[in-house]
């Protein structure tokens, strides 16, 4: 175990996972290789759409023929489950308590995508301790091998719990709104990436603009300061353009992409799960090593 971990957070996995083996019916057996992209969706600011992009976006890769996984990580404040309509009965806190197993509390949302739903208002799980966390991940890792795409949607802000969870993920997607509050809270969260967590590249995406070359105009602004400041390079996602029929969806629980196909925000949903599908996964450990672990597999730890 060296010193170098970027993040000093997930850092001694490597004595339990040393080996990236796991028991299956007793015996030990290398664990496979995993293809699943794993992109972290966050923000800086809250309420600019994380949790609604996260599940429109999970939908337009199940109608592209994907397997998808959804993993709340708001884990103080999780609403996935009543967005998508689902009343799940567990959620993570029973993971986290032991008290069931990941595959326990899977629940399965529009499309035939799986959900791993959080706990709301148990301040607990806000705080998660170094061994909660990796307990968690450990478990989400039982469950790469079988999806093709896993998403995680993540509180706001530059707290480690969020900013481990992005640090466990191959992509990240900032999703900001056209709003300078939101623009600089962006601004602070790439810093404590790139700071704190040595990343090197994260992706845009602008949610909630009144015309698509807004999105453009807001991440000219972005790249300007961080292509300054910051030694991390940010990619420009795209844009899901401001429309009423989101919120409606969310009134009675469904979402715009299956309620209104056509809706504006619902095309957009669909580009922008296209041009991600097109493009090469980032940050792929060499040989498609254990996903999770890739700061540690990236810095000789195991
Ligand atoms: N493209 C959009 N157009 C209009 N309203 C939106 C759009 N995206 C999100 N919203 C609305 O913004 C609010 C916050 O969205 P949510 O997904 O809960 O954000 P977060 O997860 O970042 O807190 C919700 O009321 C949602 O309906
Ligand atoms: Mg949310």
């Amino acid at each position: 175990m060296s010193a170098k971990d970027p993040s000093g957070k997930v850092i001694h996995l490597s004595s339990r996972l040393g080996r990236r083996e796991h028991r299956i019916g007793g015996k030990a057996e290398k664990k496979s290789k995993s293809n699943a992209r794993v992109i972290a969706i966050t923000s800086g600011k809250g309420g600019v759409g994380k949790t609604s992009i996260v599940a429109n976006l999970g939908y337009a890769f199940t109608r592209l023929g994907q397997k998808v996984l959804i993993l709340d990580a708001d884990l103080g404040l999780g609403n996935l489950d009543v967005l998508l309509g689902l009343a799940p009965r567990y959620n993570l806190s029973h993971v986290i308590a032991g008290e069931k197993s990941i595959k326990d509390i899977l629940v399965t949302g529009p499309g035939g995508m799986k959900i791993l739903p959080a706990s709301s208002g148990i301040q607990e799980l806000t705080q998660l301790t170094r061994e909660q966390k990796i307990q968690v991940l450990t478990q989400l890792d039982l469950l790469i091998d079988e999806v093709d795409v896993l998403f995680i949607d993540t509180a706001a802000g530059i707290s480690s719990n969020v900013m481990d969870f992005n640090a466990t993920a191959q992509e990240i997607v900032v999703v900001v709104s056209p709003e300078p509050t939101s623009i600089t809270d962006a601004y602070a969260l790439m810093k404590v990436l790139s700071m704190k967590y040595a990343e090197k590249g994260c992706k845009l995406l602008v949610n909630m603009t009144t015309r698509p070359d807004e999105g453009r105009e807001v991440f000219r602004q972005l790249h300007l300061v961080t292509d300054k400041f910051l030694d991390i390079s940010i990619e420009y996602l795209g844009c899901i353009l401001h429309d009423d029929r989101v919120t409606r969806g969310v009134k009675s629980q469904k979402i715009v992409s299956q309620l209104f196909p056509e809706a504006s925000a619902s095309r957009c949903f669909k580009d922008i799960a296209r041009r991600i599908s097109a493009m090469p996964p980032a940050n792929l450990p060499k040989g498609g090593s254990n996903l999770f672990w890739k700061h540690l597999v990236q810095n000789n730890f195991v």
